[in-house]
C-alpha cells in the first residue's frame, strides 16, 4: 500500500507538524508486540509504547477477546442514575492496586478530562467544608497536564498556553522546574540530589503570596514525562507532601504516565512511597486499546462529598461524562490488569528499565552533542546540545531518521526519549538504543 492511496486531506493531525507529515506521511496500519507495521509494509519498533500506552505490547488476545464478549454482551449503557458491572469490576481493581486510602475511582476518556476532573474535586471537596476560598492551585514549570482548560492552565508548557491566555484559570502559579543540568546531567536509576533544596520557593515565595489558606491543590507529575523525563530530586516528593499537610492543601500526583507498572510498581506514588490525595490515571489501565481515564481519590475526599445537607435526590458532584464507565473501556482495563498481574509485569518493566539505562549510558554518553541521559523506571531520555536558533530541530531530524530505520523513538524539545512496553526483550533494546545513537552521530 502506498501513502497516497490515503486522502491525508481531511484528518488534522493533534500534536504534529501537519506541513511537513503531509510531504512524508507516516502511516501505521498493523500492530503485533513491540511492532507497528506503516502502509508500505515496513516493521518498526515501538520505542515508546505508542504513546506510553501499550505496557503489554501491542494485540494482546486476552484483551481483544474481553472487548469482543464485552461488544456482544452489554454494549453500552448510560452511566448517569445507572452504570454497569464491568465498571464497578474496574474500579474495584484500581482502588485495590493503588496505595492507602485512594479507593474512590471517577472514571472519564483521557487523562485531559482526569485532569480537568481532579481539579474539580478539589475545587468542590473544599467547599463542601466550609472552605469555599480555597482556589488557588499551583503546578510547576514544564508540567504537562494534557490539553483543557484547566491542564494547561496548571501545566507549565510555554507552547501549549501561549495561544490561549485569557482563557486560562486565573488563580495558579506554577513551581519551579526540576532540572538540575550541572550536577545532574547524568542519572542512572537513582534520585538526583541536590544540593539546594527546590521546594524552599514554594514555602518561602509562592505559598506566603496566596496565603496557604487560599490553595486548594498542588499537581505534579511525579517524574515529568511530556518535557523529557525529568525526575524529581532525592526527597522531593515525600516533603511536598508534609508542606501540603501542613497548610491543608491537597495534593495531586498526574500519573498518566507513571501509572500501571512504568516505574517497575503499579505507581509512582508506591515507588516514592508517597501517597497523594488524588491520582490521576489513562493511557496503560487499557493498555492503549481503549480509551479511558480517571481519578482515584482518597476516601476523605469522598466521604466528605456525601456528607452534604441536601435531600437524598440531589446530585453531590456536578460532574460526569456520558462515557464515564464505558462497559467496553471498562472490560478491556479489567483484562489489562489481570494481564499485567498474570505475567509480572511491572515487576518486569522494572527489570528490563535497568537494561535500558543501561544500554544509553554504556552508548550514548560522549556521542556528539550529548548534554545529558535520565534513566530510571522503564524509560530513559537523552538530552541534545539543540542547533543554535532552531531549538527541537536535532530531536525532530534524529526521531524522524530513526523512523525509517525501523525505530520509533519520541522527541520532546531537544530531548529523546525511550520508554518501551514492558515486554520488550535485551536485543529491542540493543536495536532502539543502537539506532539511536547511529542517527545521533549521522546528526552531529
Ligand atoms: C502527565 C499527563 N497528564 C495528562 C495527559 C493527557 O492525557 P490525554 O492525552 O489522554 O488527554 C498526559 C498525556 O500524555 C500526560 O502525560
Amino acid at each position: 500500500m502506498a501513502y497516497n492511496d490515503f486522502d491525508t486531506g481531511n484528518h488534522w493531525l493533534p500534536f504534529t507538524p501537519n506541513r511537513h507529515f503531509r510531504k512524508e506521511p507516516r502511516v501505521f496500519v498493523r500492530a503485533d508486540g513491540m511492532h507497528l507495521t506503516t502502509h508500505d509494509g515496513r516493521q518498526v519498533i515501538d520505542g515508546i509504547s505508542s504513546l506510553w500506552c501499550v505496557g503489554a505490547g501491542h494485540n494482546r488476545r486476552e484483551i481483544n477477546e474481553a472487548i469482543k464478549t464485552q461488544l456482544d454482551t452489554l454494549d453500552y449503557a448510560t452511566t448517569f442514575q445507572a452504570s454497569n458491572d464491568r465498571a464497578f469490576e474496574a474500579a474495584g481493581m484500581i482502588a485495590a492496586l493503588a496505595p492507602g486510602d485512594l479507593n474512590k475511582v471517577l472514571f472519564c476518556n483521557s487523562g485531559s478530562e482526569a485532569v480537568d476532573t481532579a481539579l474539580k474535586v478539589a475545587l468542590a471537596y473544599h467547599r463542601a467544608r466550609g472552605e469555599g476560598h480555597r482556589n488557588v492551585f499551583i503546578g510547576r514549570e514544564r508540567g504537562y497536564h494534557g490539553v483543557g482548560f484547566g491542564g494547561i492552565s496548571v501545566g507549565g508548557i510555554p507552547a501549549n498556553r501561549k495561544a490561549f491566555g485569557v482563557a486560562m484559570l486565573p488563580r495558579v502559579d506554577h513551581m519551579r522546574f526540576i532540572h538540575d543540568p550541572v550536577d545532574n546531567a547524568y542519572i542512572h536509576g537513582k534520585d538526583p540530589v541536590w544540593k539546594e533544596d527546590p521546594l524552599l520557593e514554594l514555602e518561602q515565595r509562592i505559598l506566603p503570596l496566596h496565603d496557604p489558606s487560599n490553595v486548594a491543590a498542588v499537581i505534579v507529575e511525579p517524574v515529568a514525562g511530556s518535557a523529557g523525563w525529568y525526575l524529581p530530586p532525592q526527597g522531593y516528593l515525600k516533603r511536598l507532601r508534609e508542606i501540603c499537610d501542613k497548610h491543608g492543601i491537597l495534593l495531586i500526583f498526574d500519573e498518566v504516565i507513571t501509572g500501571f507498572g512504568r516505574m517497575g510498581t503499579p505507581f509512582a506514588a508506591d515507588f516514592y512511597g508517597v501517597v497523594p490525595d488524588m491520582m490521576t490515571f489513562a493511557k496503560c489501565v487499557t493498555n492503549g486499546v481503549q480509551p479511558l481515564g480517571g481519578v482515584v481519590c482518597r476516601d476523605k475526599l469522598y466521604d466528605q462529598m456525601m456528607k452534604t445537607d441536601a435531600p437524598e435526590h440531589v446530585v453531590e458532584f456536578f460532574h460526569g461524562y456520558t462515557y464515564s464507565g464505558h462497559p467496553v473501556a471498562c472490560a478491556a482495563a479489567v483484562a489489562t490488569l489481570q494481564l499485567y498481574q498474570q505475567h509480572n509485569l511491572f515487576q518486569r518493566a522494572g527489570e528490563m528499565g535497568k537494561v535500558l539505562g543501561d544500554a544509553f549510558h554504556s552508548t550514548l554518553k560522549g556521542l556528539p552533542n550529548v548534554i545529558g541521559i535520565r534513566s530510571l523506571g522503564c524509560a530513559s531520555a537523552v538530552e541534545l546540545a539543540p542547533i543554535a536558533g532552531t531549538p527541537g530541530k536535532r530531536a525532530y531530524d534524529i526521531f524522524l531518521d530513526c523512523f525509517k530505520r525501523g525505530a520509533w523513538v519520541r522527541p520532546a524539545g531537544d530531548v529523546l526519549v525511550i520508554a518501551p512496553p514492558y515486554i520488550v526483550e535485551k536485543s529491542h533494546i540493543e536495536q532502539l538504543v543502537g539506532t539511536l545513537a547511529e542517527s545521533i552521530r549521522r546528526h552531529a
